[in-house]
């Protein structure tokens, strides 16, 4: 056996190890919801691969200091979507005061009716919870919050602070109207995943990272709030980034490797195997389910080395010759993403879909269209093959 290869195995027994350990953790952190904020790695100055950025953690804000921080605070969700399920729900079980303001009786009120939000306690419509709230936190969809602007402003006032979890709509306001007045603090917490992710991580005694930025500081507090509260609401660690750079970052990689690209490589693969005489199950398993199954959880728990050290030296091979033409040919095609993004025409393109009154049967098609393409019919197949789900 090789050194390294020793090395690694090592390593990653601790790590399993270390797992296991975190397991019994999370056990007891779901009937407490405690432990996640004492768990702490006590470092801020982390060297990223060269470059030192200051980063903030559960330990800097330990579950008493975020009680007495907040203890005079209410929190106001307005939007009890993805986000507001899973920010509302994780700020409730840290023991913060939370009220929810919705429409009455759209799916969204009947979803908090569900999670245990009470009306007239801590479930409000919008404009009520606003009043309610020191913290406004804006969690409408990014399309409802141009819609809903002009009656939102006026509900507020200098003593609350202003919180969005996407720099969308006051850093595009040529197009989403949405001008944070300047006499209260404005700022963005930016969980890096579904809000579902954000509650399920949470649940397990782990946590999403976020990022987060200020837009006024006019208290000097402003940064100080959002780290806060980007502990409060379950993140993992968080780092600082301008309301520009979140949204350019975030419309980027959602259109590129986490959606929009990842979907372009799958069909595109999957098609040429198709016309060259391959059989479905042949060509979903070369592309969607040993990816998804075995290589990419690889990189997500080791990084990219370990996924090619786990594998057979002729695919090894194949894969270093390979990857600087697939960058080469892509990196065009990102660099216009990016021109897409920072010139306002994604966030253009965006507002005027979901602005629509049938934007979700549009959508739906779409989505149908998807779903009946061949790949993710065979996939539907794939999966239900899957001993575990027999
Ligand atoms: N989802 C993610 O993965 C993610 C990740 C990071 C950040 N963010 C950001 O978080 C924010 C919230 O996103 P989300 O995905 O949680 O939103 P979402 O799931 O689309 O939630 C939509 C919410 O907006 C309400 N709404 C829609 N139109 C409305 C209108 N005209 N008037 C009043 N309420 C209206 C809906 O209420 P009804 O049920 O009554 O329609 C629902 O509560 C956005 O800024 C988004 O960019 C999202």
């Amino acid at each position: 056996m090789l050194r390294s290869q020793a090395t690694r195995l090592i390593a990653n027994s601790r790590a399993i190890g270390a797992k296991r350990t975190f397991s019994l953790a999370t056990s007891s952190f779901n009937r407490q919801f405690t432990k996640p904020l004492i768990s702490t790695r006590g470092l801020k100055q982390i060297n990223f691969g060269g470059t030192v950025e200051t980063v903030y953690e559960r330990g800097d804000w330990p579950r008493e200091k975020l009680l007495n921080y907040f203890k005079d605070d209410t929190f106001a969700l307005i939007g009890y979507g993805s986000q507001g399920y899973g920010q509302g729900l994780n700020l409730r079980d840290n023991g913060l005061n939370v009220v929810i303001g919705v429409r009455k009786d759209g799916a969204s009120w009947k979803a908090a009716l569900e999670d245990g939000w009470i009306p007239g306690e801590n479930l409000f419509t919008v404009e009520e919870a606003i009043k309610k709230g020191t913290y406004v936190m804006n969690l409408l969809s990014d399309a409802a919050q141009s819609e809903t602007w002009s009656t939102i402003k006026p509900l507020l006032n200098k003593n609350q602070t202003l919180y969005f979890s996407h720099g969308f709509s006051p850093v595009f306001s040529d197009l989403t109207h949405v001008e944070p007045p300047k006499d209260l603090d404005v700022i963005l917490v930016a969980p890096k995943g579904s809000g579902r992710t954000v509650r399920s991580l949470f649940k397990e005694g782990r946590g999403i990272n976020s990022s987060y930025a200020v837009w006024n500081d006019v208290t000097g507090k402003a940064h100080e709030k959002s780290q806060a509260l980007a502990v409060a609401i379950g993140s993992g660690y968080v780092y600082q980034t301008t309301f520009e750079k979140e949204v350019n970052s975030d419309l980027y990689g959602e259109r590129g490797c986490l959606m929009g690209g990842i979907h372009g490589m799958f069909l595109a693969q999957y098609e040429v195997l198709r016309e060259n005489g391959h059989s479905p199950s042949e060509a979903f398993n070369e592309t969607v389910e040993e990816a998804t199954q075995s290589l990419y959880p690889l990189i997500g728990k080791y990084g990219m080395d370990y996924m090619y050290d786990a594998c057979s030296t002729t695919a090894r091979r194949g894969a270093l010759d390979w990857y600087p033409v697939f960058k080469d040919a892509l990196k065009p095609v990102f660099e216009d993403l990016y021109a897409s993004t920072k010139n306002g025409n994604e966030t253009k393109r965006s507002l005027e879909f979901n602005s629509q009154p049938d934007y979700r049967e549009k959508l739906e098609s779409e989505l149908e269209t998807i779903r009946n393409m061949e790949i993710w019919r065979v996939g539907k197949e794939v999966r239900k093959l899957r001993p575990e789900n027999k």
